[in-house]
């Protein structure tokens, strides 16, 4: 398991209470099962975690600190919903790493486009205290990303990944040349929701929930891209929802899936190591666009991301960045 070439990654964000297990996923997971599929992602060595204050509504951070973070890579991150504050990010990660019991995260990412230099600044403050060992960002165009790698290459460290959204139905990061850019670059691309949380599973062994409940006019018009996806797991021996993530992995986007089950767990670390050849890929894109499923993608959390401010850090970062390299090693 390493950090800087990682497989697949395991999502938390419906890791937690019972109430959003039932209504939003139509069944709930015990945290002994969690605790199992644990440990199948330490057998399977892909024991990375992607994790944010919010997610379980605040249970997922606290439950894996429980659980035990000495042999597992953690990801987490700084959510900006109010623009820049003077320690904002560093009350924040303290809070996390209180949850995690643990004195830094492997990756940290600035979740949002906000006041981008200013927030970066500071966790490049966290950073070189050792309390962040990768930087990334999360739901940035391609335009927010090179402002970023800009401000990390100053500092003289590399931008890690860029996490955003895709999966076979969407596709716009790569369309907008960042994912290109990403590879060029040496930087990750996480993609988050690869199996678009639950709609890009099989239809016919879904459960019942809020989800699949919104999901049913697409799944009537996805029928042909499902035959698709089943004639190419029967190929590889691998069930639907791999194909999904063996799809993302073909792309070079490492894959980060919801997994609350061992089985789970087990079909993201097989599929992790399965490529499909360009015909399938080709077929499975053709079915997705002939469906005309459009899915908020590049700009689903667009309306939480402030309009920049006219005073930042980083208009005076010739005085901020000096003054910042100097006191901090
Ligand atoms: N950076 C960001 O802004 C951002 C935004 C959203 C998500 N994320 C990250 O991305 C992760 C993944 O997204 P997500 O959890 O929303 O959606 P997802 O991974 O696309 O889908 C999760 C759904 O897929 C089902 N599933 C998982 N593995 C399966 C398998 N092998 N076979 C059949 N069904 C399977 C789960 O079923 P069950 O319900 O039965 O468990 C759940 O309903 C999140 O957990 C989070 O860490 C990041």
């Amino acid at each position: 398991m390493d950090i800087l070439n990682p497989s697949a990654v395991i999502g938390t964000n419906a890791w937690g209470g019972k109430l959003y297990g039932m209504a939003i996923r139509g069944n709930y997971v015990p945290d002994d099962r969690i605790r199992e599929a644990m440990a199948v992602a330490a057998d399977r060595d892909i024991s990375i975690y992607d994790l944010a204050r919010d997610y379980g509504f605040g249970k997922a951070q606290k439950m894996i600190g429980e659980f035990g973070t000495e042999d597992i890579l953690l990801s987490a991150k700084y959510t900006p919903f109010t623009h820049y504050k003077e320690g904002c990010v560093r009350r924040s990660l303290m809070k996390d790493l209180d949850d995690f019991k643990r004195d830094h995260v492997d990756v940290y990412w600035l979740h949002l486009p906000t006041d981008i230099e200013d927030h970066l600044l500071e966790i490049i403050e966290l950073y070189k205290e050792g309390k962040i060992k990768q930087i990334g960002v999360s739901n940035f165009n391609l335009d927010e990303c090179k402002r970023a790698k800009e401000v990390m290459d100053a500092h003289g460290i590399a931008l890690y990944g860029v996490q955003n959204h895709y999966s076979i139905l969407c596709r716009d990061w790569e369309q907008s040349g960042l994912l290109d850019w990403c590879h060029e670059n040496g930087i990750l691309f996480w993609g988050w929701a690869v199996l678009e949380e639950g709609l890009l599973v099989d239809p016919r062994l879904r459960k019942r929930s809020l989800l699949k409940f919104a999901f049913n006019r697409k799944v009537r018009k996805l029928t042909d891209l499902y035959r698709v996806m089943i004639k190419v797991a029967k190929r590889h021996e691998i069930k639907v929802p791999q194909v999904a993530i063996a799809y993302c992995v073909s792309k070079g986007v490492v894959p980060m899936v919801g997994c609350r089950k061992p089985e789970q767990v087990e079909d993201l670390a097989q599929a992790a190591g399965v490529k499909l050849t360009d015909n399938e890929i080709r077929r499975i894109e053709e079915a997705a666009g002939r469906s005309k499923v459009r899915i908020l993608g590049a700009d689903i959390f667009r309306p939480f991301v402030l309009k920049e401010k006219k005073e930042s850090r980083w208009k005076n970062r010739g005085s901020r960045a000096e003054q910042s390299s100097k006191t901090v090693q």
